[in-house]
């Protein structure tokens, strides 16, 4: 029987030196694993929420010693003894013993390590890989990397006000030859930045962090470094945005504060990503509007729709209930899933079969707080999307993602299918 016997939690540090937690559950069966917790800094409003201490003695307040304490007692208690091969039944139990909507009470953090790591051990357990855990499939297919090359917004401290520049090597045969591409063309644009004189320290996601002229200077400078890796800008290799656009809009305004300052509506700024994909090969655009701006939100996926897929983050926030209203409401194209934005892998897997249910594509993602955790690629490869985001091939907790793929792409063998274009096939 595999029942949980031990749970363990403690505080460790994420990438960027705030604490978050380590989770290590037993079965009866001997089998034991552990799962690291991520944590956001463009955190949507209506995020499931991180239990932080705030004793400002310890790490200006940010330990995490209660959400711990809660695994290690509360939530032990409560699954002692329970079957560890229904993982409904185990966050459901999260959940309900929580018993806030947020998940405020025990901590999202708390309930997330918890959930994670019960799924890995079970993986342990019957002696499999976790995506073969969480899905069980004849044909499993390797996803195109969102690979973020220039950082901005609240993940560098420059002044670029647009959050992340990704390229997507949609157009290479395999993952591994869509990875070298994407990291060729990250030495390119290193080379290129030195030659003008630009910085080229990295941001929180590992892509490079210069001072810039504009928001769009980015957009020539990657065009340029994918031709000079030797790539097809277009062909082989495409950009994506995360714009996080509910950082800069202020009272319905489109604020580039981190730049020139300059104002934008909803309709001025729908227009300015309708001129730019016009102009370079993008063809992903994440929260380009804020997540309380519904109607730019919706006018904005009228008008842009049919050319980019339009990634709703802070604006679903990986929530099955905001993420129908947001469906119904005709919202966006695709959604970002973010295991920690809700808290339970059974809730994540929940949102991903409401985006396929209502064609809606979806990208798997890691956070800005990361650790060597790599629980995303194996969801990645289970689920099928076709899509992940997991940073630049620099800092090691984004490289753990990729070198994780690149093991399973191995394992997979001639079974390994890479995503391509068929992920994109609406908007190539
Ligand atoms: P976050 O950023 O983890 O800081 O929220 C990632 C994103 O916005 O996609
Ligand atoms: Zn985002």
């Amino acid at each position: 029987m595999s029942a949980v016997t031990n749970l363990r939690a403690i505080e460790i540090l994420d990438s960027r030196g705030n604490p978050t937690l380590q989770v290590q559950a037993e079965l009866a069966s001997g089998s034991r694993a552990s799962a690291k917790v991520p944590s956001g800094a463009s955190t949507g409003i209506n995020e499931a929420v991180e239990l932080r201490d705030g004793d400002t003695s310890r790490y200006l307040g940010k330990g995490v010693r209660e959400a711990v304490n809660n695994v290690n007692t509360e939530i032990l208690l409560a699954l002692e003894g329970f079957a560890a091969d229904d993982q409904r039944a185990i966050d459901e139990t999260l959940i309900r013993l929580d018993g806030t909507e947020n998940k405020g009470r025990l901590g999202a953090n708390a309930i997330l390590g918890v959930s994670l790591a019960v799924a890995h051990a079970m993986a342990s357990e019957q002696g499999v890989p976790l995506y073969r855990r969480l899905a069980n499939r004849d044909r499993y297919e390797l996803p195109v990397p969102m690979f973020n090359i220039l950082n901005g917004g609240q993940h560098a401290d420059n002044n670029v006000d647009i959050q992340e520049f990704m390229v997507l090597p949609l157009g290479l045969p395999t993952f591994s030859e869509g990875l070298r591409a994407a990291a060729e063309t990250f030495h390119a644009l290193k080379a290129i930045l030195k030659s003008k004189g630009y910085g080229t320290a990295v941001g929180d996601e590992g892509g490079f962090a210069p001072e810039l002229k504009s928001n769009e200077e980015p957009m020539e400078l990657i065009v340029e470094a994918i031709a000079t890796a030797g790539y097809e800008p277009g062909g082989d290799v495409l950009i994506g945005l995360d714009a996080a656009a509910s950082e800069f809009c202020k009272d319905g305004v489109y604020v580039f504060d981190q730049s020139d300052g300059s104002r934008r509506s909803a309709v001025e700024i729908s227009a300015m990503w309708a001129d730019w994909a016009a102009r370079y090969p993008l063809i992903s655009l994440e929260d380009g509007f804020s997540e309380v701006d519904h109607s730019g939100w919706k006018t904005g996926t009228a008008q842009l729709g049919g050319q980019l897929q339009l990634v709703g983050d802070d604006l679903f926030v990986t929530n099955p209930k905001i993420f129908q209203a947001g469906i119904s409401d005709g919202l966006a194209n695709s959604i970002l899933i973010k295991l920690n934005q809700i808290g339970t892998v059974t809730e994540t897997l929940d949102c991903i079969q409401m985006a396929r249910d209502n064609g809606y594509t979806f990208i798997i993602s890691h956070r800005s707080g990361e650790t060597s955790d790599t629980t995303i690629a194996d969801l990645a490869v289970a689920c099928g999307g076709g899509q992940i985001k997991t940073g630049s091939t620099c800092r090691s907790d984004r490289v753990a993602k990729y070198n994780r793929l690149l093991e399973i792409e191995a394992e997979l063998g001639s079974h390994a299918v890479y995503a391509g274009r068929q992920a994109f096939g609406a908007w190539l």
